[in-house]
C-alpha cells in the first residue's frame, strides 16, 4: 500500500487523515478564508509567483495578513510535491482567518490565521479525451459582488455545479444581467469573428491565472484579442468558446445548452492555444521557463 500523503497544518506535517482545524475556525463557520490551487507539472509548481500574488491580493481584500513569507510558501510546496516524485499534482493551500473564541459575526482582534495545505496527483492529460471537449449549460449567476477576492465561500458555485451535472454537463457559465461572467471554476473565452474575447477583469470575476497565461500566449502568437463585455445571448453564435482553470488547462466547449458549438469540435484557434500552452508546460516540466514566471 501507497504511504498517506502529508498536509500542511500551522507549520506541521500530519498525515491527510489525522490533518484538521478546531471547529471555531471561521473559514468552517462563516466561510472566512481565501484559498489558491497551483498546477504543479513535473512537481514544479506552474506560475507560482502570479498565485501568491493574487493570495496576497485576496488576503489584504478581507484584512487578512498573509502568514507566510514567499520563502515560507516555496518550503511548503517543495516538500508537499516532493511526495509525489516528479508526478504532476495540484496544491491547494486556504489561509482562513483563524478560530474565534466564540461564534460571532464581528472579527475579534488579534487572532493568527490558519493555514492548510495539501497536494493531489493530477491525472496525466488524456488527449482524446481533451479533444471530445466539454459541455456546458448557461445559469444565473446568484453569486456575491466580489468574485475577485479568491473565497471558500463557493455554495453558489457548489450548487450551479450540481445544476450542471444534473443536466449532463461539465460546466456551468454563470450569466449576471445578460452578460456571461465564467465559469463556476474557470474562465470564459469566446472566439468571434476571429477575435478572442475574454470579459475583462472586474469584481463579478476571479483573476485567473490561466486566464492571464492565455491572454500572454496569445499576444506572443500574434492572436488578436480583446477584453470586452460578453452578450449571453451572442454565446449561441460564438466560433469558439473555451473555459480556462489551472487544473482544465484550456477546456474547449463543444456543445452549450444542447446546441452544438461551431462543427461541434474543438476550434482552430483552440487547437493553437492548447499547443502554445502545452508547450509551455514541457518546457517547464525540462527545468526551463514557461514564459516570464515574475
Ligand atoms: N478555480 N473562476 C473561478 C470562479 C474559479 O474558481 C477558478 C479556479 C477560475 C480559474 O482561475 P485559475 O486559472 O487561476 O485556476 C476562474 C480553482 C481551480 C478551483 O476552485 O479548484
Amino acid at each position: 500500500m501507497s504511504k498517506e500523503l502529508l498536509a500542511y497544518v500551522n507549520g506541521q506535517y500530519l498525515p491527510q487523515s489525522q490533518a484538521s482545524l478546531p471547529i471555531m475556525d471561521r473559514g468552517l463557520l462563516f466561510g472566512d478564508s481565501v484559498y489558491e490551487v497551483i498546477p504543479a507539472y513535473g512537481g514544479i509548481p506552474f506560475r507560482v509567483e502570479h498565485h501568491l500574488r493574487r493570495l496576497d491580493r485576496s488576503l489584504n481584500a478581507i484584512r487578512v495578513r498573509n502568514p507566510l513569507s514567499t520563502e515560507a510558501w516555496h518550503a511548503v510546496f517543495d516538500r508537499l510535491s516532493a511526495q509525489l516524485q516528479g508526478q504532476d499534482q495540484s496544491i491547494y493551500l486556504q489561509v482562513t482567518r483563524g478560530d474565534s473564541p466564540v461564534r460571532n459575526h464581528v472579527i475579534p482582534a488579534g487572532i493568527e490565521p490558519n493555514v492548510v495545505a495539501f497536494t493531489a496527483p493530477l491525472p496525466p492529460r488524456d488527449t482524446a479525451r481533451v479533444l471530445q471537449g466539454i459541455r456546458v449549460i448557461t445559469l444565473d449567476d446568484i453569486r456575491w459582488h466580489r468574485c475577485d477576492i479568491k473565497a471558500t465561500t463557493l455554495l453558489a458555485n457548489v450548487m450551479a455545479r450540481a445544476k450542471a451535472t444534473d443536466e449532463g454537463a461539465d460546466e456551468a457559465i454563470l450569466v449576471r444581467d445578460g452578460m456571461a461572467m465564467e465559469g463556476t471554476a474557470s474562465n470564459l473565452f469566446v472566439v468571434s469573428n476571429g477575435l478572442l474575447i475574454t470579459p475583462p477583469d472586474s469584481d463579478e470575476l476571479l483573476p485567473g491565472i490561466t486566464r492571464d497565461l492565455v491572454l500572454e500566449l496569445a499576444a506572443d502568437d500574434g492572436i488578436p484579442y480583446a477584453q470586452a463585455t460578453i452578450d449571453a445571448a451572442e454565446l449561441a453564435h460564438a466560433e469558439e468558446i473555451w473555459l480556462t482553470s489551472s487544473t482544465r488547462e484550456v477546456a474547449a466547449v463543444v456543445a452549450l445548452n444542447g446546441q452544438q458549438v461551431g462543427d461541434g469540435t474543438p476550434g482552430p484557434l483552440w487547437r493553437r492555444m492548447d499547443a502554445l500552452y502545452q508547450a509551455c508546460k514541457e518546457r517547464l516540466r525540462l527545468g526551463g521557463e514557461c514564459r516570464d514566471d515574475g
